[in-house]
């Protein structure tokens, strides 16, 4: 598939996607969102790959929401169709990716732009990065995830306000909500992701998979997380990674974790 909205790069074990339509604040439509799908599936299925890191092009937007003028004339079909195509292609999908998933977060994330970044595992922001959910400003609620996950992030009242009010917040405020994990400067944000990119990619990619699924348990519906880390916890023990994981403890030297 050939990429016209998103830029793609592999390098040391961590492949950078970033969204690439500035003048449009790169906003999320039908055609980046199938490219994001498809850039994410592959960098999963590549053994070369230990960490996604998701950004925007431009020093103005990580991105700006879903593209407006996609649904302007949409029916209550076509709206419900909409949240859950891009929920089951995009949203959800990366929030259930075995491989970690970071947004870095350099600018504007609104509306669908907030959602990416929130189904990312974790999110660090460049300290002009301004966040909110302004759906209801256009008649609309967040629809990519956003009533669930930014609840789950910061909190029901501050989720309630935040989406009520349409509001923005800076990157400042969004850390003390634990919205973001770390603010650098814009300048910085890409080095000081890939360098907590590297940390991980020191750790066993089945263990961390492991963990992102038992995590992730907690806020599925139905599913008792307490279990999903038993039996987590358990399959580690059948993996090479635990055997290589424990042996070079044991006999002082680094761990040469291959994943399987
Ligand atoms: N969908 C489609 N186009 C968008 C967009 C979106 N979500 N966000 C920005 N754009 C486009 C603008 O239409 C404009 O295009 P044009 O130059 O062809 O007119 C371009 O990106 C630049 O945006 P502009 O509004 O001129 O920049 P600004 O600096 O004045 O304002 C924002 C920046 C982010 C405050 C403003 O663009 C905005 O409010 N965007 C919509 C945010 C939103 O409601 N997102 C939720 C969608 S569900």
């Amino acid at each position: 598939m050939n990429f016209e909205n998103i830029l793609l790069q592999v390098k040391n074990g961590i492949c950078t996607i970033t969204i690439n339509r500035p003048s449009k604040l790169n906003a999320l439509n039908k055609s980046t969102i199938k490219e994001l799908h498809e850039a994410i599936h592959q960098a999963d299925e590549n053994d070369q790959v230990g960490v996604i890191i998701i950004t925007g092009s431009g020093e103005k937007a990580f991105v700006a929401g879903a593209d407006i003028s996609e649904f302007a004339d949409f029916s209550v079909v076509e709206g419900e169709h909409l949240a859950s195509e891009g929920q089951a292609l995009l949203f959800d999908f990366i929030a259930n990716l075995s491989t970690p998933v970071i947004a870095a977060v350099n600018g504007f994330a609104l509306g669908g732009g907030l959602e990416l970044a929130m189904a990312a595992h974790f999110r660090i922001a460049s300290d002009n990065a301004k966040m909110g959910l302004p759906e209801v400003s256009l008649g609309l609620i967040p629809g990519y995830g956003g009533t669930q996950r930014l609840p789950q992030l910061i909190g029901k009242g501050r989720a309630m306000e935040m989406i009520m009010t349409a509001g923005m917040i800076d990157a400042e405020q969004a850390l003390s909500y634990g919205l973001v994990n770390h603010v650098t400067s814009q300048e910085d944000l890409l080095d000081f992701t890939q360098s907590i990119a590297k940390k991980i990619m020191r750790n066993s990619p089945r263990a961390i998979a492991s963990a992102i699924t038992a995590i992730n348990a907690n806020y599925e519906e139905g599913e008792n997380g307490f279990d999903t880390e038993i039996t987590q916890f358990g399959k580690c023990f059948g993996t090479a990674d635990f055997k290589e994981g424990t042996s070079a403890f044991l006999e002082k030297r680094k761990a040469n974790f291959k994943g399987n």
